[in-house]
């Protein structure tokens, strides 16, 4: 550990951890795309029943079924896109049987996720309604696994089409006369798993197929997603950048046309414990908590593994790299439904986001999206509902305060010697850093991991000068703290006052266990 500053308090000497680093002002690196600020909307448990939609006969106030105070909390954090149905539930989605007047649409059983009847009330109309409320762009995932080539051909030409065609005409029957604009559209999912237990190669094919028979209608130009790898599965990355027709070293046989795939996808969860016992979402103690974060700071590795593997066959980088499933996952709270995967979400949450994009930040030339799993009452959500009831959970909090990384450019940040900290194996560096700049703006994050102690991080300010620097700061006296319907700002952001600018240098000290904002307002 490097100690090399010290600090006195209450009249006994006590050493603060000291991280020193270099934040370049003038080297301004690649635009950090808004889509890794992604979310991901599923019809499972109460994401989007209960979550999302409540139905035009609720007392909520709801515009077409959709809550409006969700979408109220989530206008501050500029969602930039939103994925839907799934998931494992697209794989079993069937589009048609979600548009057209609700009482006449057929039901179907969520066999993935409680095994629940699902009536379609929330549809195709209702998702793009949401996503216009929202002011997000829609990410349509396509059914790979159990639907057909035509019904996601038929699907994208009845949301983008203009004209009178069969599909255009279904659209307005039902109520809209103008096409939607949708650019993405993703490929299945997890056709290794829950999307069919296939191989790469055979899953590389049909995406070839499905992508091929997806059709740019008028001005919307189609952004496709093929499903990719679970974690570290480098294999899988490489069977769709081979079936693009990519060659290793570059170059592609491809003859004609756009390719059928714009992107690849992967997923990776933070899971701290066996699939069959996770660990709790609140109870947990010092060494859980160490082997969440090394879980969260794990990702770090597997981007540069995938786009490594991209830029070995698409050194150009033609081909975009999408995470569109991450987050934690832990127990479900007991006494909820088991397949509805509901859980709390704490500071630990927190600092797993912060982990989580400064990974981004850091792979902006290759990443081109990523999506929260998922935004309401599953997982690491941003929102938890009951009946009446919201909270903001301490993730949100690190996604609004981080919000101004959209589309700004990367600063170069390097740290210097970190400590680690930890229990057994899972060693985590304590300190995560990330800056860009925007509109004569530079932003800094920092997060201390260390459950236990401060630490002071000094950067050396190259390239330019600064103003006042202004501090946001989300911390509670334990990880485990977390935001309850009786208690809902137990994790709120308040002012950091550890910060300064002095000699050319920031200056922050954050307390144990702590994400931090710092606005740097460029001079001339
Ligand atoms: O987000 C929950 C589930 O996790 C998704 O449906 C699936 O894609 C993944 O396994």
């Amino acid at each position: 550990m490097n100690l090399n500053s010290e600090e006195s308090s209450s009249g006994s000497e006590t050493t603060l951890a000291q991280v020193r680093g270099v934040l370049d002002l003038d080297l301004p690196g690649p635009t950090i795309s808004r889509h890794v600020y992604g979310h991901f909307a599923e019809h499972l448990g109460h994401c989007i029943y209960g979550g999302f939609f409540v139905g035009e006969d609720s007392s909520l106030p709801n515009e077409g079924g959709i809550r409006l105070d969700v979408v109220e909390a989530l206008k501050a954090l500029d969602i930039p896109n939103l994925r839907w149905p799934g998931g494992c539930f697209a794989d079993e989605y069937h589009w048609q049987n979600g548009v057209g007047p609700r009482e006449q649409r057929p039901t179907m059983v969520n066999s993935h996720w409680g095994d629940v009847v699902e009536d379609n009330s929330f549809g195709t109309h209702e998702f793009m309604a949401l996503c216009e409320l929202l002011g997000a762009e829609p990410y349509i995932s396509a059914n790979v696994g159990s639907g057909t080539v035509q019904e996601m051909s038929d699907w994208v030409e009845y949301l983008t089409r203009a004209d009178d065609s069969p599909m255009a005409r279904l659209r307005r029957q039902n109520g809209r006369e103008e096409p939607w604009s949708v650019r993405f559209w993703g490929l299945g999912n997890e056709p290794w798993g829950c999307g069919g237990g296939m191989r790469a190669e055979f899953y590389a094919d049909l995406a070839n197929q499905f992508g091929t028979y997806s059709r740019d209608h008028g001005e919307n130009r189609l952004y496709r997603i093929a499903a990719g790898a679970a974690d570290a599965d480098y294999r899988w990355t490489e069977a769709l950048m081979a079936g693009l027709g990519h060659k290793l070293g570059g170059g592609t046989t491809r003859r004609h046309g756009r390719h059928p795939y714009q992107a690849i996808s992967f997923h990776y969860y933070t899971v701290p414990g066996p699939w069959q016992h996770k660990g709790s979402a609140t109870q947990f103690d010092r060494e859980e908590y160490y082997r969440t974060l090394h879980q969260a700071q794990r990702l770090r590795g597997i981007l540069a593994g995938h786009a490594a593997v991209m830029d070995a066959y698409d050194p150009e980088r033609q081909v975009g790299l999408v995470l569109d499933e991450w987050g934690t996952w832990f127990d479900v709270e007991p006494g909820t439904n088991p397949g509805f995967l509901f859980q709390q979400n704490t500071l630990r949450d927190a600092l797993v986001a912060g982990v989580h994009f400064d990974a981004f930040h850091d792979h902006a030339e290759r990443l081109v999206m990523a999506n929260i799993a998922q935004t309401v009452n599953v997982l690491q959500a941003m929102i938890l509902t009951d009946g009446e009831a919201l909270v903001l959970t301490p993730s949100y909090h690190v996604f609004e305060m981080n919000k101004d990384h959209q589309d700004a450019q990367r600063l170069r940040l390097a740290l210097g010697e970190v400590p680690s900290r930890g229990e057994g194996e899972a060693q985590v560096d304590t300190v995560s850093a990330s800056a860009s700049s925007k509109h004569g703006a530079v932003l800094v994050s920092l997060t201390n991991l260390d459950a236990d102690e401060p630490v002071e991080v000094v950067l050396d300010l190259r390239g330019g000068s600064v103003g006042t620097p202004v501090g946001r700061l989300l911390t509670a006296p334990s990880m485990a703290a977390h935001n309850t319907p009786a208690n809902p700002d137990e994790v709120h952001p308040g002012a950091l006052r550890d910060v300064r600018v002095e000699d050319g240098r920031l200056v922050v000290r954050l307390p144990a266990h702590s994400f931090a904002t710092v606005r740097l307002p460029v001079l001339d």
